[in-house]
């Protein structure tokens, strides 16, 4: 008989010492972002039989044409959240204005608020690569019994109770952290049951794969550019292998498992870089960190940033200490 893997939900109960704020609402909260993956991931395995890919004609605030996933995950989550009446607001990437949720008899009683990226990689879905969705959990810091306010989810990174992502990979991962080290479950679809597969995950002391977008080579800063030319090199641990997938979640995935590092610069074109501090940066900057890794903007760690915008973009270098320091000595002797 194979040895029975612990669900989920068995791993939340059995680690009260986990949730010193609240462990049945943080417990709650993490199994309802759980529900809302199986709903996404469902949808996900079926995209290309049902009218649920390409765009819907809209853009983000971000600036992005907007997929029906990016649609859909982002209602599912929404809902859920809203249901479980267990987060009194949320910020997502698809919503310009940061979501109030006044919850049971409109008493805003609810401590946490929630911080996602509902669809992570949504330039792979229709050409059937890996997403994913991400998330940071914050408590409040306005009082209970008030209405959430900004100031609630500019919190800096290190004041996160909770993080993760869910992988719609070959499979479907849940992984996250409370700051007791990364876990990793994987999704029995054929029962609906996520079962601990990857526990206590650590990145490896090194690696040897970079993970950038090369094709913004020109526009990367002098630092970035002598970087990827010393992954490139044929001397001492390298050449390094290049992997860029376009989702953060499968890159970052791959980054803990394996090692290595994914940088997400800033380039001419883009001052701050693409990726969002607070519902991409900061969540795998505590996952990275409690795996063991390193996770800054090239110069500051990530998590001690105060973020002054809820959709502020960031530079992102992530992934092994010593690869990540290495990239840093380069920009600081180029800058
Ligand atoms: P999203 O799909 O949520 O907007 O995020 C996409 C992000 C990240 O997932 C990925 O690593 C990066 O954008 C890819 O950007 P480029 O296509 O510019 O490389
Ligand atoms: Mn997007
Ligand atoms: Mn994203
Ligand atoms: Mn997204």
């Amino acid at each position: 008989m194979s040895k029975r893997h612990t669900t989920l939900g068995e791993f939340l109960i059995g680690r009260p010492e986990e949730f010193e704020y609240d462990n049945a609402e943080l417990g709650q909260l993490i199994n309802a972002i759980r529900l809302a993956g199986k709903v996404v991931s469902h949808e996900i395995r079926k995209a290309g039989l049902v009218d649920i890919t390409g765009t819907i004609g809209s853009t983000n605030v971000q600036g992005e044409e907007q997929k029906k996933l990016d649609v859909f995950a982002n209602e599912a989550f929404i809902n859920t959240l809203t249901n479980r009446d267990i987060v009194c607001g949320i910020v997502s990437e698809e919503n310009e204005e940061m979501i109030t949720i006044s919850g049971a008899n409109n008493r805003n009683r609810n401590k946490y608020v929630v911080v996602m990226d509902p669809l992570d990689g949504s330039s792979n879905i229709d050409v059937n690569i890996t997403v994913g969705t991400i998330f940071g959990i914050y408590r409040r810091i306005s009082p209970v019994g008030t209405p959430v306010t900004v100031e609630d989810f500019l919190q800096p990174g290190n004041l996160q109770v909770a993080a993760g992502y869910i992988a719609y990979g070959t499979s479907t991962m849940m992984v996250y952290t409370t700051g007791n080290g990364v876990h990793g479950f994987t999704l029995n679809p054929a029962i609906g049951t996520y079962y601990l597969s990857h526990p206590n995950i650590t990145i490896p002391d090194m690696g040897n794969i970079y993970s950038v977008n090369q094709g913004g080579y020109v526009h990367f800063p002098e630092g970035v550019k002598k970087y990827i030319k010393y992954c490139q090199a044929e001397e001492d641990d390298r050449p390094y292998t290049g992997r860029y997938v376009g989702s953060m979640v499968a890159d970052i995935h791959r980054t803990l498992l394996l090692g290595g590092i994914y940088i997400y610069p800033q380039s001419t074109g883009k001052p701050e870089g693409k990726l969002r501090l607070l519902y991409e940066c900061n969540p795998f900057a505590f996952l990275l960190e409690q795996a063991g890794g390193r996770a800054t903007n090239g110069a500051q760690r990530i998590m001690d940033i105060k973020p002054t915008d809820i959709h502020q973009r960031m530079p992102f270098f992530g992934g092994c200490v010593a690869m990540v320091e290495k990239a840093e000595s380069f920009l600081k002797k180029n800058s």
